[in-house]
């Protein structure tokens, strides 16, 4: 069969969430699943943030046909108080059990003020900034975040300890624009490198280190053999802990190397964790309030002088929001990697992808 070459293709948000829907139909998930997921993914690709978007769908589907994603299954809450639960997802699609618990945490802060909901045995929730935004839209402050087996160094080791455990917060604001800040605390997130595998383009040797923990652009051996190291040094390495201990020792979750990769063919369920905390702004300060005093800060920020030869500030989630208005007014350009990777996905599950790309 003829390869495709790997080009990039403009879709509506309307025909991928279609597209999504049906792949995950055919592999069996339930209706609310695939919805919440479809919403989960194709939202992160308006955003820009492709790495994380639908191009995760077909990794998700891999699982799902090996039974490591249990299509039947769904989560439990195990213990809970006024303003906390703990939820056991029992290896269900992960992406719909982080929407579910993080609307737990929302409920619950709306009588408590602030609320914990911490999640174990799960998998891949994609996006952390997702989660985190959908307690901004209801005028909340949230917090998302979530463990990943070990491939990342810490200062002074040479192997793999710590997952690259992203966190997201987000923050509504009246005037301007939410913020929201969404990152691995890994210098990048271990797509973006098999993402410039994929394409074949240069990385810089600031994201991994050999085997004997020297630094290295050198991506064939990746994953295998070169591992990924924190940002910022000890300042990543100490936010990877903060996320392990609330997503992982404080919900039962897999720590560290009990995590297994969700990417790799591997027998065991990934017993992944993730943390949500949502705080009801309105209850602490009226929200009127809060966001004029938000707005104060981003403002004051964006009219800082502008360093040489730079065009302007931007505010954390600012970029991706821009990108969404684009993709919202005139379809989403899907890079050649996500291409590629949803005719694959149509691949696996028996669809056509070119009802996709050509409409
Ligand atoms: N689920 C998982 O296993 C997992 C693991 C790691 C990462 N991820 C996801 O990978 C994605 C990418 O992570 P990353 O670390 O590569 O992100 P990144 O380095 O691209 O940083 C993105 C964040 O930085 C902000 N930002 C970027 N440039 C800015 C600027 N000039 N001024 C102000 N803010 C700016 C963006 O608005 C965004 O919030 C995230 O969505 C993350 O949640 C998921």
């Amino acid at each position: 069969m003829n390869t495709p070459p790997l080009t990039s293709a403009r879709v509506t948000p309307e025909d991928l969430t279609r597209f999504c829907l049906e792949a995950m139909r055919l592999s069996g998930l339930n209706t609310e699943d695939a919805r919440l997921t479809a919403e989960v993914l194709v939202t992160t690709d308006t955003l820009g943030t492709f790495t994380h978007g639908t191009r995760q769908l077909r990794g998700l589907l891999k699982n799902v046909r090996s039974g490591r994603i249990r299509a039947d299954a769904h989560e439990t809450v195990t213990a809970q108080g006024p303003a906390w639960a703990l939820v056991d997802a029992h290896d269900a699609m992960p992406t719909a059990v982080a929407y579910r618990s993080m609307e737990l945490a929302m409920h619950k802060a709306k009588t408590s003020g602030i609320s914990f909901v911490g999640v174990k045995q799960s998998s891949h929730y994609g996006a952390a900034g997702f989660y985190a935004n959908l307690a901004a839209r209801q005028d909340m402050f949230g917090l998302s975040m979530c463990n990943v087996d070990p491939c990342m160094a810490v200062p002074g080791a040479k192997g793999r300890v710590l997952g690259t455990n992203p966190i997201a917060y987000a923050a509504p604001a009246g005037t301007e624009k939410p913020l929201f800040l969404d990152i691995a605390t890994s210098a990048v997130a271990a797509t973006k490198i098999y993402t410039a595998k994929t394409l074949g383009h240069p990385i810089p040797d600031t994201w991994l280190i050999d085997e004997e923990g020297v630094p290295t652009r050198d991506y064939s051996q990746f994953p295998e053999k070169t591992v990924q190291v924190p940002m910022a040094g000890h300042k990543g390495y100490g936010l990877a802990v903060l996320v392990e201990i609330l997503t992982a020792v404080l919900t039962g979750a897999g720590i560290l190397s009990e995590v297994s990769s969700w990417v790799l063919d591997l027998p065991t369920p990934t017993n992944e964790g993730h943390a949500f905390i949502a705080i009801d702004i309105g209850q602490i300060m009226p929200i009127g309030h809060f966001k004029t005093r938000m707005d104060q800060m981003i403002q004051e920020i964006k009219s800082a002088p502008l360093a040489k030869d730079a065009q302007r500030i931007y505010l954390p989630g600012e970029i991706e929001l821009e990108r969404q208005e684009q993709a919202l007014a005139n379809g989403i350009l899907l890079p050649p990697d996500v291409v590629a990777s949803l005719r694959g996905t149509a691949e696996d599950v028996g669809l056509d992808a070119e009802q996709l790309f050509t409409h």
